[in-house]
């Protein structure tokens, strides 16, 4: 049975879907993993623009709807790696509840399935924990939105879900930033990977890439490839 991972944060912007994309095509590239990505930020998706699947008529928004199967609903990026998207600029209800046992069902299917969530403390965010074996926990170093991810830690915790770690991405390597023991004391779970911030993000963006494939000799990519093993332990 494949492993759940919700790839979780209380803050917009900090790199959620960045990481899922990146953690995924590693694990699928570099570990021979069979890999699903699944867009779960309901209401502002954008994991299907990172991967170029954009402006397709079954997501998981018409999974949600009873209008077509999970199954139909998967696009491949290549062999090993899938993606479930969402509907762009869907303004209607949907109902969250199903999420988790229609996600059940392709767990056979893969290794992994990796959920990009939605920021803040809704019920989208509550989908992905529901649905999820384990949670990985992204943040920035700076001392707001650490701050602000002590809130989600206390929420999650109450949901008995494994957490796996804190992940920090955008870092600059700068003095001013907090330290490791400082997040960790903060935050008060461990910090399993530091991300830096590399201004050639914006190019993958652009080809629709994940970075990892991209410049797969960018330091970036090295701390992405160990991320990635650490889950698979
Ligand atoms: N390590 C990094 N270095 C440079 N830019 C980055 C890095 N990680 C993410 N970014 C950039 O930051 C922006 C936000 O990233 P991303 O969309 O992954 O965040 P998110 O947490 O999913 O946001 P949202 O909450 O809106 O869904 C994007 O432009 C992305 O390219
Ligand atoms: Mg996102």
């Amino acid at each position: 049975m494949g492993k759940v991972i919700g790839i979780i944060s209380v803050k917009g912007g900090v790199g959620k879907t960045s990481c899922t994309s990146n953690i995924g095509a590693s694990l699928a590239k570099d570990y021979n993993q069979k890999v699903l990505v699944v867009d779960a930020n309901f209401s502002a998706p954008n994991l299907g623009l990172h991967l170029g699947v954009a402006d397709v008529d079954k997501t998981i928004h018409e999974v949600l709807k009873g209008k077509c199967s999970i199954l139909e609903s998967i696009y491949e990026y290549d062999d090993q790696f899938h993606l479930i998207p969402a509907r762009l600029n869907y303004r209607r209800r949907v109902d969250y509840k199903k999420f988790k046992s229609k996600l059940g069902r392709l767990k056979k299917k893969y290794d992994y399935i990796l959920i990009d969530s939605s920021p803040s403390l809704n019920s989208e965010i509550k989908a992905t924990i529901e649905a999820s074996d384990y949670l990985l926990v992204v943040t920035s170093g700076d001392y707001p939105t650490v701050a602000t991810t002590v809130g989600t830690v206390n929420e999650v915790v109450s949901y008995k879900k494994p957490i796996l770690g804190l992940v920090v991405n955008k870092y600059k390597r700068k003095k001013f930033e907090l330290s490791r023991e400082d997040i960790e004391g903060t935050v008060g779970i461990p910090v399993i990977s530091f991300l830096q911030e590399n201004r050639r993000m914006g190019k993958s963006l652009a080809q629709t890439t994940p970075f990892v494939l991209l410049f797969p000799r960018a330091r970036l990519s090295k701390q992405f490839r160990k991320l990635a093993s650490l889950l698979i332990e």
